[in-house]
């Protein structure tokens, strides 16, 4: 094998001594793809010295796609997006103005079939903060009670496009996360996205291991059930999963480069100083799973759930 693999905290494995320089061979394309499988996460640590070397080693993972988000596209290229470049909205984090939070979501899970994962390159980092944190939803799922799998076997929950702070943080009491003042603007373009619904667990295309589908930055509400009653379960499978024995915590160095498998984790970007500047890029590797559909909920449900 033409590279060594280092497991990280709890999911994910850091893979070193690989030669970047030029094209990957088929040996080595396909041990690199069964290592992804296998370990949900993998961390090239300051790999990515180049647009090229991060393209073509996403293309290792399968056919990239472009991002549904136009305005985020990196000049002339289609397939990378940059994060960080237009300034979004700021959150209050801990009473401090803060740029670049995403609350837990899978990427996409606004859209009826989530991406099949992505991998993103450090390009500016901050001074403070800027770190993102993984969750292995497919071990989180394996570790619920036989009682919760039961319940949650054949719901369905409601998604929303979402940016900026969100309201219920299922028990994450680690920071106070609020709405900025008034004031502040996104430079991000987003277009409206209909609502959708995806079931709350999927088997994993490839390997068949079961995993939570959840997205609790784009949750809306879990569908057929009272709103109080499916918030609150909701929020029980959210808490399990956030569990610390489940996450992978990453600090940033320029030109680290993170691969995921998005169908069976979760991610959070944990923001900075909204004053500094965190630029990164990202591929998005096509071949969706297919598990939702367009939500049409009547008028007035709408309007009383969203
Ligand atoms: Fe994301």
């Amino acid at each position: 094998m033409g590279f060594s693999l280092h497991r990280l905290q709890n999911i994910g494995a850091e893979v070193r001594d690989l030669d970047l320089r030029g094209p990957l061979s088929d040996d080595l394309a396909r041990d690199l793809y069964s290592a992804w499988l296998d370990h949900g996460v993998l961390l090239f640590r300051e790999a990515g010295t180049s647009k090229d070397i991060h393209l073509r080693l996403s293309r290792v993972f399968g056919e990239l796609e472009e991002h549904p988000i136009k305005s985020l596209l990196v000049e002339d290229e289609k397939e990378l997006i940059a994060l960080g470049e237009k300034k979004g909205a700021p959150v209050l984090f801990d009473d401090q103005l803060w740029g670049g939070f995403i609350f837990f979501h899978q990427d996409t899970s606004y859209t009826p079939n989530i991406c099949k994962g992505s991998m993103l390159r450090m390009l500016r980092k901050p001074e403070r903060g800027g770190d993102t944190i993984w969750t292995d939803t497919a071990k989180a799922y394996a570790a619920l009670p036989p009682s919760l799998k039961e319940r949650i076997a054949d719901l369905s929950a409601i998604y929303c496009f979402r940016s900026g702070a969100v309201e219920r943080r299922y028990g994450w009491s680690e920071h106070a996360v609020r709405e900025a003042p008034a004031g502040h603007v996104s430079e991000v373009q987003i277009p409206d996205f209909p609502l959708v619904s995806h079931p709350m667990v999927a088997r994993h295309p490839e390997s068949g291991i079961g995993s939570l589908l959840i997205s609790p930055l784009n949750f809306v509400h879990v569908e057929g059930m009272e709103k109080s009653r499916g918030d609150a379960l909701y929020e029980e499978i959210v808490r399990h999963a956030l569990r610390p024995e489940f996450a992978y915590h990453h600090k940033w160095s320029v030109n680290d480069l993170v691969l995921w498998d998005n169908r069976r984790t979760m991610h959070c970007a944990l923001g900075y100083p909204y004053e500094q500047t965190r630029i990164v890029h990202r591929t998005t590797l096509h071949g969706p799973m297919q598990t939702g559909h367009y939500y049409r909920a009547n008028v007035s449900e709408q309007s009383e759930k969203a």
